[in-house]
């Protein structure tokens, strides 16, 4: 029998930006699976700046210059709710988005203690907020019980009940069976680029419900910073496309 691996190719900025834009509704999460140096945060940055509002990107390296690239202002402290509320209906009278990088750089102790803190208290008011698509840069450092946040339990928490809030997860790691199984299970729009990890392949054919044929057909001819977008509806086709990379220069 043969198996179908439809696949389409939609240009970045022109089709697949603006169709994504439609598609993915508030309280959906987003999960994009790679190698490291492949452009995760390249591709949330482009996704997140073209289809959200009201975004807050969790710097949790301390300082990844990727996140830098965006161009959204930093909060180095988490401004509380009554202010990040305040602050966002300034946004809205003046016809600014509420986009915004939260975390310190850290280079001691201190910093990371500091930087722990701000991205705890981010994300349970952006939970009680509602509203927000929220960014884990690398969910594997927030979610791990040998790093400093190991905010697993309040990940889980928030991929499952979030959805009520309108609250979109959007994470990105490397291997789905190195983060918490809600990542793939609650997300309705999963990422991938190129990869020949046969527990990826293995993986990601469980969370989309898809033929482990079909997946490693889909990654044949895939080249570096391409990507495949798949829904939770498994007869429709992938989507492939390629983040225009435009390195914005700090002022
Ligand atoms: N669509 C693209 N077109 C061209 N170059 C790209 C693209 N996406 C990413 N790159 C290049 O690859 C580099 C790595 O991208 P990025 O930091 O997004 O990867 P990553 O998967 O998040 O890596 P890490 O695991 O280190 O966080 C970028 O600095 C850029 O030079
Ligand atoms: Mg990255």
């Amino acid at each position: 029998m043969g198996q179908r691996f439809e696949v389409e190719p939609l240009d970045w900025e022109t089709e697949f930006l603006p169709r994504f834009k439609d598609l993915w509704r508030p309280g959906e999460h987003v999960s994009i699976i790679a190698p490291t140096g492949e452009g995760k945060t390249v591709f949330a940055g482009g996704l997140i700046e073209a289809c959200r509002k009201y975004a807050l990107a969790l710097d949790v390296k301390g300082g990844d210059s990727s996140l830098e690239s965006f161009g959204f202002p930093r909060f180095e402290k988490w401004p509380g709710q009554k202010s990040a509320g305040e602050l966002c209906a300034r946004n809205d009278e003046e016809g600014r988005p509420s986009r915004y990088v939260v975390g310190n750089r850290a280079r001691t102790h201190a910093d990371l203690d500091k930087l722990v803190d701000t991205v705890n208290r981010c994300l349970w008011d952006a939970y009680e907020m509602g509203g927000w698509t929220i960014y884990a840069d690398e969910l594997l450092v927030l979610t791990d019980p040998r790093q400093p946040f190991d905010l697993r339990g309040t990940v889980d928490k928030i991929l499952v009940a979030a959805r009520d809030r309108g609250i979109s997860f959007v994470g990105s790691y490397q291997q789905p069976s190195w983060v918490t199984p809600m990542a793939g299970r609650q997300a309705s729009w999963v990422v991938v680029s190129r990869n020949r990890n046969i527990d990826v392949v293995n993986g990601l054919a469980d969370i989309l419900g898809r033929p482990k044929a079909e997946i490693r057909g889909a990654f044949k001819g895939l080249e570096k910073h391409h990507w495949l977008i798949a829904g939770r509806d498994a007869s429709a086709p992938m989507m492939l496309t390629t983040p225009t990379y435009k390195p914005k220069v700090a002022p």
